[in-house]
């Protein structure tokens, strides 16, 4: 797991208060990665900093490997970024908008249909922009971001004010774009479900700290698990005679709670019993629960992160 982008210990403080508390990230390349927290938590600052918009008051960044304060321009060669509400010039068209970036920075001004077409808005290219609805705003914000093709795309709330069609489509297009195209996308959100359809990584901050980072599936995946089978009472049994606490689900279902380096040998047990297994599955919670969990005020565990 090669690192593109790593964050080590940044912090930055708006007059009293500390916004972002010593925040050390690690994206890993190729990876689709979700930024998660609530309302003021510091993702906006975190993002701004990282693209060297804001100054971080501690800390280090690299970016593919450079430290970012050695970047210059031709960072924006390689990271296409869509950070609070893009602005445009009001009264001219997409394509207008689009093309004027790619004429001021000498690049071909083929890239403009080209994002156009794989945003979703090539049919309102000649509309002024002006006349936009908040969606296509949004998907401009995005065309922007894929100019001349960037290898990473750090994306603030992209899908902010999508209708639910359009959030489908975003969703399928930044997915797309990390399996097929192998591009890294660091993306925030404050929509918990969305982000857990979408990433392999997820970091969780919560006023400017960090509470967990890592691998999604670690972070959902409990040590619950549900069995649903024919016998249910001799399954019963056997599992309580094992120590291991049951609940009786709805459907003949139970649950119960172990390792995951047990569930094989329970699983084999059962076959050599002649159950009849027709479910056996890790209970995932969702990623609502954990995050309103390890957010409480008053909780005093910290997970600790893959990294850590
Ligand atoms: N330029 C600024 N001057 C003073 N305080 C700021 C500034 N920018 C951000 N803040 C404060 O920093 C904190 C974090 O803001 P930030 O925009 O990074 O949060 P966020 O996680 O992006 O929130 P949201 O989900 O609402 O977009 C907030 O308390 C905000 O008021
Ligand atoms: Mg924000």
């Amino acid at each position: 797991m090669e690192s593109i982008i790593t964050l080590s210990n940044v912090s930055k403080s708006y007059q009293l208060q500390q916004v972002v508390k010593n925040l050390s990230l690690i994206i890993p390349e190729g990876s689709l990665y979700g930024f998660l927290g609530p309302n003021g938590a510091g993702k906006t600052t975190t993002m701004r900093i990282l693209i060297g918009l804001i100054e971080a008051d501690n800390g280090e960044i690299f970016l593919k490997g450079k430290n970012i304060k050695e970047w210059n321009k031709s960072l924006f060669n390689h990271v296409g970024c869509f950070i609070d509400t893009p602005s445009y010039y009001p009264n001219l068209t997409a394509y207008e908008n689009l093309a004027y970036i790619q004429k001021i920075t000498n690049k071909p001004l083929s890239e403009v249909n080209r994002v156009l077409k794989i945003t979703g808005i090539f049919h309102v290219k000649d509309k002024k922009v002006k006349n936009f609805s908040m969606g296509m705003k949004q998907r401009l914000g995005l065309a922007f971001a894929m100019l001349n093709d960037p290898d990473i795309l750090i994306l603030d709330e992209p899908t902010n004010g999508l209708d639910p069609e359009g959030i489908h489509e975003i969703r399928n297009f930044l997915i797309n774009l990390c399996k097929n195209e192998g591009k890294t996308i660091f993306v925030s959100s404050h929509n918990l479900a969305e982000i857990e359809m979408m990433a392999d990584y997820i970091a969780l901050i919560n006023q400017g700290e960090l509470i967990y980072d890592g691998k999604l599936d670690d972070i959902l995946i409990s040590k619950e698990y549900i069995v649903k089978v024919k016998q249910t009472e001799e399954v019963i049994q056997m599992l309580t005679s094992r120590g291991l606490e049951i609940t009786r689900l709805r459907d003949g279902k139970i649950s119960f709670k172990t390792d995951q380096n047990k569930i094989a040998f329970i699983n084999k047990q059962m076959t050599e019993k002649n159950v009849d297994v027709y479910e056996l599955t890790p209970r995932k919670r969702t990623l609502e629960e954990m995050f309103l969990d390890l957010t409480k005020k008053d909780n005093p565990k910290k997970v600790v992160g893959l990294y850590e």
